[in-house]
């Protein structure tokens, strides 16, 4: 049985005081929940002061990115030790804002995907098609693609401790959500992946998150389907009332 896995990815928002009033909302009204495991992602500035509020709790920290070197002169850039050091624990990796906007390629997913590893840091790595590769017949392609180049080398055992996102450009915050079916499939897919780089336990055990426009309204739907893990949730993150009706959504 794999555990679910809600994270919310809050983007670019919250100063460091509105983020602890959001965690401290989180904190009591999701104290007691043990089905699914439970990330908020904030931004950079914020990490210290949600981590703290969030110290032995069930809700734990994630970054939104990390580089691959430790330290040195890489100005502007945040490292694994420096996020350990601050109590966090997952970060995401290879997002596709971070893929348009900022250059990330599979090769520098995969260059910080093995920092993170190094340091013991959880990785949720995002995967996914845009619209016109969707059109066109290409998505299996790109996640094919995204999918060896992201996860290139790493050992069995590694790849237990990472979670893929599948998060279809499409339906990223366009409150256009992939159906839970087209989702599905390419879940499979991905598990499928999976098997053939590693092998058939590690496939089974890895976690796949859903990302894309996720509400309250869909999480029941999206969660029924067999290879649907968890979700990575944007918008709806920055709010404890939908955040939380998320969490809940995960109950089986
Ligand atoms: P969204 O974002 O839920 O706002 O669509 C998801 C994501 O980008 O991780």
């Amino acid at each position: 049985m794999r555990k679910p896995i809600i994270a919310g990815n809050w983007k670019l928002n919250k100063v460091p005081h509105e983020a602890v009033l959001l965690v401290n909302e989180l904190k009591r009204d999701l104290i007691d929940v043990e089905y699914a495991d439970i990330v908020v992602c904030p931004p950079f500035t914020a990490l210290a002061d949600v981590a703290d509020t969030l110290t032995e709790t069930n809700i734990a920290v994630g970054a939104q990115n990390l580089f691959w070197e430790d330290s040195g002169a890489f100005t502007g850039e945040i490292s694994a030790p420096m996020l350990k050091d601050l109590g966090v624990v997952y970060v995401i990796i290879g997002h596709s804002e971070r893929r348009q906007y900022f250059n990330e390629t599979n090769e520098t997913v995969n260059k910080r995907l093995r920092a993170a590893l190094k340091h013991g840091l959880k990785p949720i790595v995002c995967v996914g098609e845009n619209l016109a590769q969707r059109e066109s017949n290409k998505t299996f392609d790109i996640i094919k693609d995204h999918c060896e180049g992201s996860l290139k080398g790493l050992s069995a055992e590694e790849m237990k401790g990472v979670v893929v996102a599948y998060e279809p450009v499409w339906a990223i915050g366009t409150g256009k959500t992939a159906t839970p079916d087209q989702a599905q499939e390419v879940h499979v897919f991905i598990r499928g992946l999976l098997e053939k780089m590693f092998n058939k336990e590690t496939a089974q055990s890895v976690r796949i998150q859903y990302g894309g426009s996720v509400t309250p309204d869909n999480i029941t739907a999206l969660m029924a389907q067999p290879d649907i893990d968890g979700a990575l949730v944007g918008g709806a993150s920055l709010k404890s009332v939908s955040f939380v009706a998320i969490v809940k959504g995960t109950k089986k």
